[in-house]
């Protein structure tokens, strides 16, 4: 389970965080939706610990991160799977390496584990074929960097997957794909994720329970249908694709 508890948070001079409550049960995926520059990114990184609270906390599984020691960061983030919204490949690894970094440390060297099966199942899920492994990130498309990148989250199968808008820039085909293949790890493996994104019909699809982030608080959460039947006019406006651009 993730908690996040009265998180607050300023950057540059802006409450970007002004008190964020959150509970995300094991098993569960909730979106968190929200205008651009609203703090979304800033969330996910707190849960695991790449900003420290202000005030507040985040407990993932018990764990308090901001009080966490070395050891206990690592445990927390073995757990944690992370797409970042710019891919963050590593340039001189090649997509077959950066895939693997997504396995827990020493996974390769067990003997009942055949690794470049594991890293080309993962490409598989996410619609690449073997000929990429060699290639460096450069060689790829924004598009394609975004799915070696969300192999590389799900390869090593965490308990925890956190995407920083999974399908953007992605082609309607290929993003169909992603949302197929964090619906399948959801059913398949049981994994608790958190997704951003501004894709209206993914986050239907895909959530147990919406989030929406602005001014620095949750301002509604509850199941599509919830927030499909709201009385709250401005999340009415927010969730509506057509009206998207322009609301909140
Ligand atoms: N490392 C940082 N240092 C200073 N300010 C930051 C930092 N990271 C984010 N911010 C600021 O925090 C605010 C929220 O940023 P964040 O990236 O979380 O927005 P977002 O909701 O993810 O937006 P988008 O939908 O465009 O990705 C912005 O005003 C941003 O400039
Ligand atoms: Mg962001």
């Amino acid at each position: 389970m993730i908690e996040i508890r009265s998180l607050r948070k300023k950057l540059g001079g802006n409450q970007v965080l002004a008190g964020v409550d959150l509970v995300v049960n094991e098993g569960e995926c909730v979106v968190v939706m929200g205008p651009s520059g609203t703090g979304k990114s800033v969330l996910l990184k707190h849960i695991v610990g790449l900003f420290d609270p202000d005030e507040g906390d985040v407990l993932v599984d018990g764990m308090s991160v901001s009080r966490a020691d070395g050891r206990t960061i690592r445990q927390i983030r073995s757990r944690i799977s992370y797409v970042f919204q710019n891919s963050a490949l590593f340039d001189s690894l090649t997509v077959g390496g950066n895939i693997r970094l997504g396995l827990p440390e020493d996974h390769c060297k067990r003997p009942d584990v055949n690794c470049n099966e594991l890293v080309r199942e993962a490409l598989e899920h996410v619609n690449l074929g073997p000929e990429v492994l060699p290639l460096l990130p450069a060689e790829l498309s924004g598009g394609m960097q975004k799915r070696v990148a969300l192999a590389r989250a799900v390869v090593g199968r965490q308990r925890y997957v956190l995407y920083d808008e999974p399908t953007t820039g992605l082609d309607p085909l290929n993003a169909s794909i992603i949302n197929e293949l964090i619906a399948s790890l959801k059913n398949e493996i049981g994994s608790t994720s958190v997704i951003v994104t501004h894709d209206v019909d993914s986050a239907f699809y895909l959530a147990d329970r919406i989030a929406v982030l602005s001014d620095g608080v949750i301002q509604a959460i509850g199941t599509p249908e919830e927030l499909r039947t709201t009385p709250d006019q401005r999340i009415q406006r927010f969730l509506d694709p057509a009206a998207y651009a322009g609301a909140m």
